[in-house]
């Protein structure tokens, strides 16, 4: 038995239930031996052998990281029975396992020998609890908090508006703060000046570069973590509440004070505690807990564990860094584990001048600090901490270790980059085998059969090649993100030594060492043949061309290896990228030439774009007349968030006797379902109820989300009609136990009798499978096809464009708890955009009352569209369960579920035929468009996961349709893109027939003024006329630049809203609208102020009096659904509806007292009212006029893209957006979701593949394969302004919407990226030879890097060296 004791002050350890904020910092640590398995604080202890047996297992078997407590998601409660066990059954809810960064908290750790503290980042949901034994934990609560008042870097990222949904905001405090802490450890650095920290503005940037972030666009985070740097220039930042822009003054003055050693992380009594127990160690036998933590302090204690009896049976696990739960995602429970790193041979770092040897337990991190220490640096060792530097994310590589990579590279086949790049160094290992050590060369141990379970990797030895002259070594990954969490397509790394022959200069390989991997094979390997080939020979064109022959007849992928002939073509770009230098006359891909505009000249230097450092600007508009509306005012709540306390679903303190679900889903895309049995696993065993489509109650409906145009079941009844579909509810008693189990469910289908599933379009339309669709949704047609075909000059008669599905990736996955109450009644606490529908679908689900369903939504960690209609099949599979089982049961999905389960954006095909005139003038279009809508009502029926509406859904596929056509138009004529877009954009006559009244008045037209501002400008020209230089100078690197308008038509809607104010004078607000993120709260807060601001004294400001409070459906009836972009501005209208009564109510009062006192304080004011029983609540309903209730968001956008022809990577260097939200509510609110939505549309055209197998199962289910946009993929410069537009009476106090429009503004990028694959082409065409014309080519969304490549030319290496034979 064993102790696992938090210890420290009371008020460290602070007992009640919430995530990252829950406890300021815990210190733990793990005590072998001393008796019953007990949890300890000051106020409270449990003896765990009485609590149930999921608590025991929890805490002792299974030993997830107990810290995992303190992450965002998973709270804990120290306050109620051992339900507490939930706390200590924590598990990667998220199952990202590594990939998002939301639960990165700060790990320190003391050594008493030295005295030191490390301090370092690691995400928690890949860390063992075992493996924090003597450690303290920090979470962004213990920086700070509403209580003790809040740490500047909290302070800085609210003050930045740097939090949206808020969700991501305690991992990127806690990721800037590591970084903080170590840049000012460093005592070699100089001091920065007061109120900053050492780090320098390009290590800030990069201190959040693995935490994902779905909201901001990123731009204001790295403002905030900016502000930070000795070397910034507070002038260089953007937007932000603590001065206004050119006012240096202010600037440093107001900046929230940062002071180094502000919190502890490691107290004094702890060191003590370590230290003593240093003492009273028993180094004589292996430290051990019994059930399941093992910690061997020698290889002799490993090899007693090993070879004891215990360790005969069951599931054993040997971990160092547990980073490989990350990539394989352990899919069942250990019995034990064994801890490393209690080997002191294994964290060896020796250094001598052959090189560093590093015990195989040395972290990632470790190993890139020792390999750039001045004494040991060599060009190689150097070079491959750069690499390293590239691998996962640092609170990934704090944790990982070396040998752990090289274990999973041996074993798993695992597409490593250490393996690749110490396979080029000539690496060198040392493995334990029973007992004898080994030492092998890193090629024998890859090439062997995988390791036996119990071979030890002992050391890696890393070569200088200190001793050797003239040595090149280069090394390379292409990945779908330069640093932020991506494992590469292929990487590889290249050794080579050289002469110079004296006479010709002509360079000599004497020797080389040249490794690839990650490309689909068993593992990294040495190119042998091209090596031999090499070695002795003068790098000229024909041998670089000999060696890539040679070269791709070694890189042969497997079979089922994705994008296989582009992994081959990198293979080879690289090959070449490191030889090119050594030839004479050729075009060096690694010599970029940049072209700039400087004071007017064009200056031209060698840089590499990826080092370019994000600058930004931004230029709104602040309207003081309607204050404090229209002011920039920071986020409501933003601090709570930064801290970690603001309470999202799965923060709410689980009930006494709460359940757990999971869902079982199909992965067949039509079948019958004839048993669901469990694999009989400890997992599966912990099971409590399977709740199915027999478990709807009497007199309910097995109706998970029903519309319009039909229904959806909560669960498949007998036939399953797609893949992915839910089929019931695992319940257990922790939510682990029911993900692991759910899945290891083993269901036994049948196809008899079916017939085969609809899985495209294409399909569909074979098979005659369309939903009937109701005649108002018909498209309309607009004027004479055949008639405007007559007058073109030209025609295109068959274009096509393709646009896949995208995934949500909200940080919060679905969530719901459902609490059944008295009378037959359930409370359901839901991440939901839709409470009232889901008060609805539950009521319907158990046959019940509407009135006796309470939906309560306090916030969502985003939601995009999908905790709409897609959230509802979760919350009425939840209550249902609840209903029937009586007890509270919550479900949080995993990620791999939500992704497979809830759908995504519509796949989008269209076909048109389009005539224009030579001018690029427009006559005529017809356009055919296939919406694959999966199982749910809309267009073309498949059995797909439903597909729904997904920030600006519809709308950004028909942008983006419109902008192909025009493009298509452009290549066909040989024009100038941008010309004919001009050419083709509306004037306001034009506009009307097509939108009819929503178009509104002519001034109201701002579309042509926001074009023209980007795009018809001598800076425009100049910056195209660059590229065009660029591409001349460049052969391996191109540019390409535009600028795309965007029209979107949105309507407001109903909406309730109710103001309070109470008997102090504060003020309470209820709004239909929920807060997903995008400021509502903040624009409600602020209207409330405006609306009751005649009641109040002139310096009074009311804002601060003002508290939005979470929806309640049974408080606040016919809510609606937040969507659409306009729910703000409807709240707003409802609030402002709420207020006039409140004044009307209240001004006849204040004017009395106005006579007779003079001055009428507010609180006085609300006194009297009170005593005067003048009621002080209001509530309204606004509904929108039914002549302007729609209208038009416009925008423009110019992006300027490069790419690079070896990889097919597309860098953003700048975006510029123009936008008119009207008289802004908030500006800072609004710049947010203009920036936020432009990155999340970058995701859409470039990075997000949303992909199935071939029974439709979505595979892209992780944050391992699915790859939203990071911050090192946001544009280098990234500006935003906003047009100050005309009044408009018919919005609220003039505002536009400016949630989803802007996301449509970022097929720029696509479009400049068409510029500069068409710059390639054209460059390359007399080699890419008769495959398509340079200029016209399809290129569908999204538009990766195989893909870039692919249109780039697989093979232009190869024609580029022929073409010089
Ligand atoms: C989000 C994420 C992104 C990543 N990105 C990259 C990337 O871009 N490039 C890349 O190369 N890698 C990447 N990785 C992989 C990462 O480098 C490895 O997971 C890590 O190095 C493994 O080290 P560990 O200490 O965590 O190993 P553990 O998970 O503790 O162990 C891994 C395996 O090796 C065994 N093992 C560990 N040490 C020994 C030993 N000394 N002797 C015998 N067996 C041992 C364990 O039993 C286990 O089976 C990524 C991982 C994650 C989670
Ligand atoms: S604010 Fe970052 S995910 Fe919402």
């Amino acid at each position: 038995m064993g102790y696992i004791k938090p210890i420290g002050e009371s008020d460290n350890l602070r007992p009640r239930k919430r995530g990252a904020a829950m406890i300021r910092s815990m210190f733990f640590w793990v005590e072998p031996e001393l008796g019953p398995l007990e949890l300890v604080e000051s106020t409270r202890s449990f003896d765990c052998s009485t609590a149930p047996i999921p608590f025991l297992h929890s805490l002792s078997r299974e030993l997830i990281a107990i810290f995992q407590i303190v992450s965002p998601f998973l709270g804990f409660s120290f306050s109620s029975t051992i339900q507490s066990s939930e706390w200590l059954c924590v598990y990667p809810l998220f199952f990202t396992l590594g990939g998002c960064g939301a639960c990165v908290v700060l790990l320190s750790k003391y050594d008493p020998a030295t005295d030191e503290v490390t301090d370092f980042s690691a995400s928690s949901c890949l860390t063992l609890l075992g493996s924090i034994n003597y450690c303290s934990v920090t979470t962004t609560e213990g920086l700070g908090n509403a209580k003790d008042g809040y740490h500047s870097i909290q302070k800085r990222i609210a003050g930045f508006h740097a939090s949206q949904c808020g969700f991501c905001t305690p991992g990127m405090c806690m990721s800037l703060f590591s970084s903080l802490v170590n840049a000012d450890k460093d005592a070699s650095r100089p001091e920065p000046p007061k109120g900053f920290s050492k780090i320098t503005v390009s290590e800030a940037e990069k201190a959040i570069v693995g935490n994902l972030c779905r909201c901001t666009g990123y731009r204001p985070l790295v403002d905030a973590c900016k502000s930070f740097a000795a070397d910034v220039d507070l002038e260089d930042l953007g937007l932000n509440t603590f001065w206004k822009k050119g006012n240096k003054d202010d600037s440093a003055r107001n900046l929230p004070n940062y002071s180094t050693g502000d919190v502890c992380t490691f107290p004094e009594f702890l060191k003590s505690e370590v230290k003593s127990s240093v003492s009273t160690s028993h180094s004589h036998k292996p430290e051990t807990i019994e059930y399941g933590w093992y910690r061997p302090k020698s290889i002799e204690h490993l090899h007693i564990l090993l070879n004891s009896e215990s360790f005969s049976t069951g599931n054993v696990k040997l971990v160092v860094g547990n980073t490989s739960s990350g990539v394989y995602k352990d899919q069942d429970l250990y019995d034990k584990y064994i801890d490393l790193r209690g080997i002191p041979e294994l964290s060896i770092i020796k250094r001598t001048n052959d090189g560093v040897e590093f015990g195989s337990g040395v972290t990632i991190s470790r190993a890139i600090e020792v390999l750039r220490e001045e004494k040991v640096s060599t060009l190689v060792l150097k070079k491959i901490a750069d690499h390293l530097n590239k691998v996962a994310s640092p609170f990934v590589r704090n944790i990982a270790s070396v040998g752990g990579n090289l274990m999973l590279a041996q074993r798993k086949q695992f597409e490593s980059d250490i393996a690749t790049i110490l396979l080029a160094a000539g690496s060198k290992i040392s493995v334990l085998e029973g007992l004898e050590r080994v030492t092998l060369t890193l090629e024998e141990f890859l090439d062997r059969p995988p390791c036996a379970d119990r071979t030890i990797l002992m050391s890696i030895f890393f070569p200088s090649w200190a001793s050797y002259n003239n040595i090149l070594f280069e090394t390379y990954r292409a990945s779908p993100r330069p640093l932020g969490n991506a494992v590469s397509y292929v990487n590889s790394a290249f050794l080579a030594q050289t002469l110079i022959d004296e006479e010709t200069g002509d360079v000599v390989v004497e020797n080389i060492q040249l490794a690839f991997g990650a490309f689909g094979m068993e593992h990294a390997i040495r190119a042998r043949k091209v090596e031999d080939f090499l070695k002795g020979k003068i790098v000229t064109s024909s041998v670089i061309l000999e060696a890539i022959r040679f070269l791709k007849e070694g890189i042969v992928p497997k079979n089922s290896t994705s994008h296989a002939e582009y992994r081959v073509s990198l293979a080879v770009g690289f090959l070449f990228k490191f030889l090119s230098p050594l030839a004479k006359g050729l075009s060096e891909p690694g010599k970029i030439v940049h072209v700039e505009l400087k004071n007017g000249q064009s200056h031209m230097e060698s840089k590499n774009s990826d080092d370019i450092p994000i600058a930004s600007r931004q230029e709104i508009l602040l309207n003081s007349e309607y204050s404090p509306v229209g002011e920039p005012i920071k986020k409501a709540g933003a601090e709570l968030q930064a801290s970690g306390e603001a309470v999202y679903v799965d923060d709410i303190p689980t009930p006494k006797d709460c359940l757990h679900g999971a869902f079982i889903y199909s992965s067949k895309p039509l079948a019958y379902v004839k048993e669901i049995n469990f694999k009989s696993s400890m997992a599966s065993t912990k099971v409590i109820s399977l709740i199915t489509a027999k478990d709807i109650p009497k007199g309910g409906e097995n109706v998970g989300f029903a519309w319009y145009f039909g229904a959806e079941p909560i669960f498949a009844d007998s036939l399953a009609e797609y893949a992915g579909q839910p089929l019931g509810l695992v319940i257990a008693e922790t939510q682990k136990y029911a993900n692991l189990a759910a899945k290891q469910a083993v269901i036994e289908y049948s196809t008899d009798n079916l017939e085969p599933p609809i899985l495209s379009v294409e399909d569909a339309i074979e098979r005659n499978s369309f939903f009937q669709i109701p005649p108002m949704f018909y498209p309309k047609q607009i004027g004479d096809f055949s008639k405007g075909m007559a007058e073109a000059d030209k025609k295109i008669e068959s274009g096509e464009v393709k646009l896949a599905s995208q995934y949500y990736f909200y940080m919060e996955p679905q969530t719901v708890l459902a609490v059944p109450d008295e009378d037959n009644c359930m409370t359901v606490y839901a991440a939901s955009q839709w409470p009232e529908g889901a008060q609805a679908h539950v009521a319907k689900a158990l046959g019940i009352p509407f009135h006796n369903v309470r939906v309560i939504t306090r916030r969502a960690g985003g939601s995009f569209g999908a905790k709409a209609f897609r959230a509802m099949p979760v919350i009425t599979a939840c209550a249902v369960a609840a209903h029937k089982l009586r007890r509270p049961v919550k479900v949080y999905l995993d990620r791999q579920t939500d992704m497979v389960m809830i759908g995504g954006r519509h796949p989008t095909k269209a076909n048109y035929t389009v005539g224009f005139k030579s001018d690029g003038k427009i006559t005529s279009l017809h356009l055919d468009l296939r919406l694959n809508a999966g199982i749910s009502e809309d267009v073309c029926k498949t059995n797909n996961t439903s597909k729904s509406a997904m920030r600006a859904p519809g709308d950004v596929q028909g942008s983006f349709i419109a902008e192909a056509i025009v493009e298509h138009v452009a290549s066909v004529l040989s024009l100038d893109t941008n010309a004919v877009r001009r050419k083709n954009l509306h004037d306001h006559e034009s506009l009307k027939v097509f939108f009819q009244e929503s178009a509104g008045e002519a001034s109201t037209y701002t579309l042509p003024t926001l074009f023209d501002r980007l795009a018809s400008t001598p800076s425009y020209e100049a910056r195209a006329k660059m590229v065009k230089h660029f591409n001349f100078e460049n052969k391996w690197k191109k540019r390409g630049i535009s600028c795309v308008p965007i029209t979107y038509k949105v309507r407001t809607k109903q909406s309730p809203g109710k103001v309070s104010v109470l008997n102090d004078g504060s003020i309470v607000v209820e709004v239909g609208g929920i807060e997903i993120g995008q400021g509502l709260w903040t624009k409600v807060k602020q209207m409330a102020a405006f609306g009751l601001k005649e009641l109040a004294e002139g310096s009074e400001d009311l804002l601060e009096k003002v508290r939005v409070v979470q929806a309640d459906s049974l408080s606040l009836i016919q809510g609606g659904t937040t969507g659409g972009s306009t729910t703000s501005e409807s709240s707003c209208a409802a609030v402002q509806l709420a207020c006039n009564t409140l004044v009307e109510r209240l001004k006849p009062l204040k004017d009395k007292m106005k006579e007779e006192k003079g001055v009428v304080p507010w609180a006085a004011l609300i006194g009297q009212a009170s005593a005067q029983g003048v009621n002080l609540s209001a509530s309204s309903l606004y509904v929108p006029e039914p002549s302007t209730f729609r209208y038009i968001n416009y925008g423009a956008a110019i992006s300027e893209v490069e790419i690079d022809l070896l990889t097919g990577a597309t860098t953003i260097l700048r975006s510029d957006l123009a936008y008119d939200c009207g008289k802004s509510l908030n500006p800072a609110v609004d710049l947010g979701q203009v920036e936020g939505g432009f990155i999340h549309g970058v995701g859409f055209f470039l990075y997000e593949e949303f992909l199935t197998n071939s029974d439709g199962l979505t595979v892209s289910d992780s944050t391992w394969n699915y790859k939203i946009p990071t911050v090192d993929t946001i544009p280098k410069e990234f500006n935003v302004e906003f047009l100050n537009s005309p009044h408009n009476t018919n919005r609220v106090l003039s505002s536009k919407a400016s949630g989803e429009p802007p996301l449509l503004l970022a097929s720029a990028v696509h479009c400049a990226l068409r510029e500069a694959i068409r710059a390639a082409r054209t460059d390359f065409a007399s080699y890419v030879g008769s495959k398509g014309s340079p200029l016209t080519f399809q290129m569908d969304v999204p538009t990766t890097m195989p893909m870039v490549k692919e249109l780039c030319g697989l093979d232009i290496v190869e024609k580029y060296l022929k073409s010089l034979a």
